[in-house]
């Protein structure tokens, strides 16, 4: 019989998983714990080494297998780089990716610079289509493989100010289709995972509702079905699903981990 989901899985252990982003305090974090607790060995990919390092001990510290490269997702040259270091200590052969590295930008379609927009479709869109172009061939070599994208809550639904970031996750969303298009014959598949309102590993604390000045408070009350926070690692969970055997079917889909919040047809409020 295979593992029951949501558990770790002995097929797992050994496969190599680049985490893009993973030393982040939100959602990266989240991810790279949820990955290395099924079992994968992790590579930290992100900007801050620093923060990378210490990731990769935290999760080596309680039992898991890591290790982390410096990255910078928004320059073509540092992820061929990045991802070569990988391949080569992995002795040719990488199993999955997670896209998570990213970035948010504020401003009226009207107001926004060329170069803001720019940024954001470098690190958002081609920042994961440039990993996924560094690892597919190491995928290939070890006979399948599993991309996994962070999208948003904004690739289906948005609100003002989000020009540039509502573009970038959706285009996720059809990159996704279209890496699964072109390597299924491989076994490779490529989905999204889109999370909602996603607090920083501190502020989630015990899972209990933030301080009402929080911007996931109002979330959680107002914009969500469920009325609970969600967890960095809820976000991880859905990705190590992704990356496992347990979705060998799954590719070219979006799992959306928002508690609700892009179903809800209208916002309700404690007045109402
Ligand atoms: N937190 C949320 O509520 C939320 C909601 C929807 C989607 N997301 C998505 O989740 C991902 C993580 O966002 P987060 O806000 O949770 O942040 P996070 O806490 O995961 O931190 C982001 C990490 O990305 C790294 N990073 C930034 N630019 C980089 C670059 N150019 N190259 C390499 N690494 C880089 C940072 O150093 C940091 O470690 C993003 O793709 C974001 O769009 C987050």
């Amino acid at each position: 019989m295979g593992e029951r989901m949501g558990e770790p899985s002995a097929a797992n252990g050994g496969r190599a998983v680049v985490v893009t982003g993973g030393a982040g305090p939100a959602v990266g974090s989240g991810v790279a714990l949820a990955v290395a607790r099924h079992g994968f060995r992790v590579w930290i990919a992100d900007l801050d080494l620093n923060a990378a390092k210490a990731m990769a001990e935290e999760i080596r510290g309680e039992g898991g297998q890591a290790d982390c490269v410096q990255v910078d997702t928004a320059d073509p040259a540092s992820v061929a780089a990045a991802m070569a270091t990988v391949v080569e200590a992995e002795g040719g052969v990488v199993h999955g990716l997670v896209n998570s590295a990213g970035i948010g930008f504020n401003a009226l379609a009207a107001d926004m610079e060329v170069e803001d927009f720019d940024r954001i479709i470098a690190i958002d869109l081609r920042g994961p289509w440039l990993c996924a172009k560094g690892l597919i061939p190491a995928m290939v070599a070890g006979g399948g493989g599993s991309i996994v994208h962070i999208g948003s809550v904004h690739a289906l639904a948005t609100i003002p100010t989000q020009t540039a970031y509502a573009a970038a996750k959706a285009g996720l969303h059809g990159m996704a289709r279209a890496i699964a298009a072109d390597y299924g014959g491989h076994c490779i598949r490529c989905n999204v995972v889109n999370p909602g309102a996603v607090p920083s590993r501190e502020a989630y604390g015990d899972g209990s509702l933030p301080a009402k000045d929080h911007w996931v408070d109002y979330m959680v009350r107002c914009q969500q079905f469920l009325h609970q926070v969600i967890n960095p690692l809820d976000i991880g969970n859905a990705c190590a699903f992704l990356l496992g055997d347990g979705a060998k079917s799954i590719t070219g889909q979006a799992i959306t981990v928002d508690a609700g919040m892009t179903t809800l047809l209208w916002s309700h409020t404690e007045e109402l």
